[in-house]
């Protein structure tokens, strides 16, 4: 359905993409996540057909967009900047594609009404837009995206300008949406959580580049690199040097003078190499006996549950941050006072070492 094949985009200088390669099959929905900067917007422009690459293809139904011109495509877009026209109805506003496309005019009202139906705001097309609330503005710029079927929905961090609750809320419903009409999507957004809930792959992007191509869990839980695995999710990172291989698929890693287990990366890495371990805070648990010394340094109160930094002196005073969900009372927490922590081998991923940073 969409084909992007090495795609480099640069301005003045600077690289806003660089050799960017990944297709995509139709009805999927991928999002492309990364931090503000990392070449997202870039790719989903040239995409959109709106840039055009300094190098590379990009395809969709097997055309190259350069040979189509923007009227001729099949491609719905949203984009954080709603871009509905305040001084029409939300139905005019949803039918202002189809006039474009001249579509029927007989059969353009129940169209629409179809289309503002499926985003739940059926009976309020008469509305002017500053009559709705966000979402439902928001839902307006959606049916106004679909309500020409296009072949492909592109999506530019629609959902970033809306409060949390309304956020998650529409998380949701992009997702059953695309389900229920099975249309092809690129999402765009910095939030790792919406990658999560509503794709069936991540791209991750940094600095331009692609880091990682996958689905969400294997994005989350198998993460390909040390940037990966600190974007999504709370991590903690150990600086140390790899000792060796184990045949058991195992390496072990000196850390402030102790050997740790951690899960060996496929890449060749010879013994005395600096390494990053990581290992996520939820796969880290308090124990009674075993594991290793930890002082308690902070407790973050968030509600559900309690993240509590600590520091350990046989690590190298390494830090390190986990989930506490008993609902002991706050007093309980002691700075100061000594605990065991511990995790499993497996949940300890190895990565040559980012000079960037340390123990952290
Ligand atoms: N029109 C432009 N002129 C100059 N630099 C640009 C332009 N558009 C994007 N860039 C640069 O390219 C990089 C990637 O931008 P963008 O694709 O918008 O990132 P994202 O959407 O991930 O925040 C950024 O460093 C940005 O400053
Ligand atoms: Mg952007």
């Amino acid at each position: 359905m969409v084909r992007v094949a090495g795609v480099t985009k640069r301005y003045a200088g600077a690289v806003a993409c660089q050799d960017v390669s990944f297709q995509l099959e139709r009805g999927r929905f991928l999002t492309v996540l990364g931090p503000s900067g990392s070449g997202k917007t870039t790719i989903l422009r040239a995409i959109a057909g709106f840039l055009v690459p300094d190098e590379g293809r990009i395809e969709v139904h097997g055309v190259p967009v350069e040979n189509l011109p923007p009227y001729r495509r099949k491609v719905g877009m949203v984009f954080q900047k709603l871009a509905l026209f305040p001084h029409l109805s939300a139905a005019e506003n949803v039918a202002y594609p189809l006039r474009m496309r001249h579509f029927p005019k007989d059969q353009i009202p129940e169209r629409v009404e179809r289309y503002l139906e499926l985003v739940k705001l059926g009976g309020l097309g008469q509305r002017r837009i500053h009559q709705l609330s966000g979402g439902q503005q928001q839902r307006v710029a959606i049916a106004r995206a679909l309500v020409f079927e296009p072949d492909l929905l592109l999506l530019d961090e629609p959902l970033a300008a809306l409060d949390r609750k309304l956020r998650e809320e529409m998380q949701l419903e992009f997702r059953r949406i695309q389900q229920e009409l099975g249309v092809t999507t690129i999402n765009v957004t910095h939030d790792q959580r919406e990658a999560l809930v509503m794709s069936d792959r991540v791209i991750v992007m940094e600095g331009g580049r692609v880091r990682q191509d996958a689905p969400p869990d294997v994005t989350y839980g198998r993460p390909a690199d040390r940037f990966v695995a600190s974007f999504l999710g709370l991590t903690n990172f150990l600086r140390g040097e790899l000792v060796g291989r184990g045949p058991d698929g195992h390496a072990s890693v000196r850390v402030g003078g102790q050997d740790l287990q951690a899960r060996a990366p496929a890449i060749d890495l010879v013994p005395g190499a600096p390494v990053d371990l990581a290992v996520r805070a939820e796969r880290v648990r308090v124990c009674q006996e075993g594991g290793h010394v930890a002082i308690l340094e902070e407790a973050i109160f968030e509600g559900d549950r309690r993240v509590l930094g600590v520091r350990l002196p046989e690590l190298g005073d390494a830090r390190m941050q986990l989930f506490d969900f008993s609902q002991l009372d706050r007093g309980s927490f002691m700075a100061g006072r000594s605990i065991r922590i511990t995790w499993s081998p497996e949940d300890m991923l190895l990565f040559p070492a980012d000079q960037r940073g340390g123990n952290a």
